[in-house]
């Protein structure tokens, strides 16, 4: 692959499948720009629930949207200019960015966002509809999943290590209510397209899926 072609590696999946670890990797060895998606619609949930904003109340979430400016510096996640990254992985936050990323006028503005990063630069970008909607036109395209308990397994472990409490049975529970409002939403449910290539990665390791992704890009 020559350096001075521009391409996307589109990366969607279900929460908790490793999607961001792999996608953050991929984008590293090859020098290429990482985009969490998942990080965009989690600012705009915190900004809702820090102004106490009901997800139902469509003229109040509009508002919000039209005053609120998101983007990434060095890879991070910026809202209003304030670094971010540190209040967006909290539970709430997760069901708060579920809530408005069902919102069609809320994806709008955000995938908008989404095509003007990826157009000008290489980069892998993540999240649930950039394979059929964001960039449907990626050069590579992929669907990472993992069984249920297995995401859950990591989830846990990981809020573990922050100090969280909770238990596992909690966390299974918020990834499966997760998934099915991200699956059956009317706008760009979570499916996987039909020309991205699945990789189940139960069982695997970080490394092994991203070797397998960077040996496909650089072998074409
Ligand atoms: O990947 P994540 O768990 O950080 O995403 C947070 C929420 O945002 C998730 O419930 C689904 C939603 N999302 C989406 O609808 N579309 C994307 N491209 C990325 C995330």
């Amino acid at each position: 692959m020559s350096n001075k072609e521009v391409f996307q590696i589109a990366i969607d999946g279900p929460s908790g499948a490793g999607k961001s670890t792999v996608a953050k990797a991929v984008a590293r060895r090859l020098g290429i720009e990482y985009i969490d998606t998942g990080a965009m619609y989690r600012a705009l949930g915190l900004k809702l629930l820090e102004r106490g904003v009901a997800m139902d109340d469509e003229e109040a979430v509009r508002k919000v949207l039209a005053e609120t400016e998101i983007d990434f510096r060095a890879g991070s996640i910026f809202l209003d200019g304030q670094a971010v990254e540190h209040l967006i992985r909290t539970p709430e936050v997760s069901m708060a960015a579920s809530a408005c990323s069902a919102l069609p006028f809320v994806r709008e503005k955000l995938v908008a966002l989404q095509q003007q990063l990826g157009a000008r630069k290489s980069v892998v970008m993540d999240g649930r509809d950039i394979c059929a909607v964001v960039f449907p036109g990626a050069r590579f395209k992929y669907f990472i999943t993992a069984s249920d308990e297995e995401r859950a397994k990591r989830r846990y472990r990981e809020l573990l290590e922050k100090g969280e409490q909770t238990t596992f049975d909690e966390v299974l529970a918020a990834i499966r209510a997760r998934d099915h409002n991200d699956m059956t939403r009317a706008a760009s449910p979570l499916v996987k397209a039909a020309d991205a290539e699945e990789i189940d990665t139960t069982g695997m390791s970080i490394d092994q899926v991203t070797d397998y992704i960077c040996d496909q890009v650089c072998s074409r």
